[in-house]
């Protein structure tokens, strides 16, 4: 590799290395920050949203009965029935609608009606006898539970407005409004017998969902996390270190026994000021290119979103450099794909991360696929070395919430107690190496390779729909 590419390279992956000292800083800042959510009333950029969910119990697996579920929060809409079984097992029917790339930046309206359409569409195929009913007979209603994968600010079990749009999704009018009331609204108006019980995070159904199938035979779910298109987490917090609920509930709550609530962290927003997190000029720019600069500032360095987007800014600086794709002269010359923000797509890298085929021959078909891109060879070698670099980063980073919560909620107190984690979402299922690449980072934290040994993270699928039908279930409205 020619001399002067080869120098900038190095330079690139030191500027996305973290050392364990600064990790275990993060992890330390991440318990303060949570801690400084717990407590505000009011929501501020800096701290963790650490919003209370109003889910106040934990399945054990013998829940039973029908119930729809609804998925909004990254490319699909996901519509299910889940039939409990009541012995830990369910019966899923799905339908998945990929959303049109317009809907995300258009209305309220356009959007939420679009929700409701596909909502009717599956309940029509597979539950057709509730539309012989009688619509105004609200008894007859399928209840669902709607996940809802954005920040929202949670009054009840079932309602909730968003505070901000995430993932690329971009529609003002939304904030601000109860996004159970706009659903159901257009579900009433477009005359589908659906009643929406419950509103929940995707991160709160996974972590509902696993304890209700029982797979965590290793240990009791501390953490319910996503690592997908975004990232966040949820755990179950006590009561009485949640200072920001109001009196009149937290008593309520204490009189009928309840002494937990799941929180939802909406970790996405980690460290907003850049306190620790690391920056480098790519990150700037894919801060800059989101819909929410300056907010989850976390997420722009760990989920699937962001990576392509990441790698993507680094090749066309190099370009710009004169350091690799020669053959184009200025960055307007470059193929149209490498200079439209967001088409690097992470599961492309996930190919890259791993080539291993002769002269990564795989890894130019996927370029000249995805971003119409003809590579060389040392062109490749570049891409391979910043993919694993950027997916490093990613890796560690997504260790230190796990970390932060386990030591927050003493997770490990007891003899030889192992924690069980249930993640879902693209990057952790898909990415290779995310999961162990993580395991690492734990193990160089405050808790060490003990902590890391008793710590059990698995996949929780179709977690968020499960998780959801339960809240949906414990509703009584
Ligand atoms: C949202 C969270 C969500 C996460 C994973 C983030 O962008 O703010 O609410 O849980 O993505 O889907």
């Amino acid at each position: 590799m020619n001399a002067q590419l080869s120098k900038e390279i190095d330079k690139i992956c030191q500027s996305f290395e973290l050392d364990s000292n600064r990790l275990q800083q993060l992890v330390d800042l991440f318990i303060k920050s949570a801690e400084h959510g717990l407590n505000q009333k009011s929501s501020s950029k800096s701290y963790l949203p650490m919003i209370p969910t109003f889910v106040t119990s934990i399945p054990n697996g013998k829940e039973k009965g029908l119930l729809l579920a609804a998925d909004l929060g990254g490319t699909n809409f996901r519509v299910c029935s889940v039939k409990l079984n009541g012995d830990h097992t369910f019966d899923l029917k799905q339908s998945k609608n990929p959303i049109p790339v317009d809907l995300m930046k258009s209305t309220t309206d356009e959007l939420f009606s679009y929700l409701a359409s596909k909502i009717g569409t599956f309940v029509k195929q597979h539950h057709g006898e509730n539309f012989n009913s009688d619509n105004n007979d609200k008894s007859n209603h399928l209840k669902l539970g709607f996940t809802f994968s954005f920040p929202v600010d949670q009054t009840s079990l079932n309602s909730g407005t968003l505070i901000r749009w995430t993932k690329g999704f971009n529609i003002p009018d939304t904030v601000g409004k109860d996004v159970v009331k706009v659903l159901q609204y257009h579900l009433d108006e477009q005359k589908i017998p659906v009643h929406v019980a419950a509103l929940a995070n995707d991160t709160v159904g996974t972590l509902l969902a696993r304890s209700y199938t029982g797979e965590n035979k290793e240990g009791l779910t501390s953490i319910g996390c996503i690592f997908g298109t975004g990232t966040n987490g949820a755990y179950n917090e006590k009561l009485e270190n949640i200072k920001k609920l109001p009196t009149e509930i937290y008593n309520d709550l204490k009189s009928k026994d309840i002494d937990h609530m799941v929180i939802n962290t909406e970790w996405g927003s980690f460290d907003n000021d850049l306190e620790l997190l690391p920056v480098t000029k790519y990150d700037e720019e894919v801060d800059k290119l989101s819909v929410n600069p300056g907010y989850h500032m976390f997420e722009k360095r760990v989920s699937g979103m962001f990576l392509g987007e990441i790698l993507r800014n680094v090749l066309v600086d190099l370009h710009s450099q004169g350091l690799i794709f020669d053959q184009y002269s200025k960055t307007s010359d470059l193929p149209h794909r490498l200079r439209t923000p967001w088409l690097l797509s992470s599961e492309g890298m996930s190919l890259f991360e791993i080539d291993d085929s002769t002269k990564l021959i795989a890894t130019e078909l996927e370029l000249k696929n995805m971003l119409r891109l003809p590579t060389t060879y040392e062109e490749r070698l570049v891409i391979q070395k910043l993919t694993r670099s950027i997916s490093k980063r990613a890796s560690h980073l997504a260790s230190i919430p796990i970390t932060a919560l386990i030591m927050k909620i003493d997770a490990f107190k007891g003899h030889n107690v192992e924690v069980d984690v249930g993640v879902d979402g693209s990057v952790v299922e898909f990415y290779p190496g995310f999961r162990t690449m993580m395991r690492d980072a734990i193990a160089e934290s405050q808790v060490g390779s003990k902590g890391e040994r008793r710590l059990h993270i698995n996949i929780s699928k179709d977690g968020s729909s499960v998780g959801a039908a339960l809240c949906a279930l414990s509703s009584d409205i």
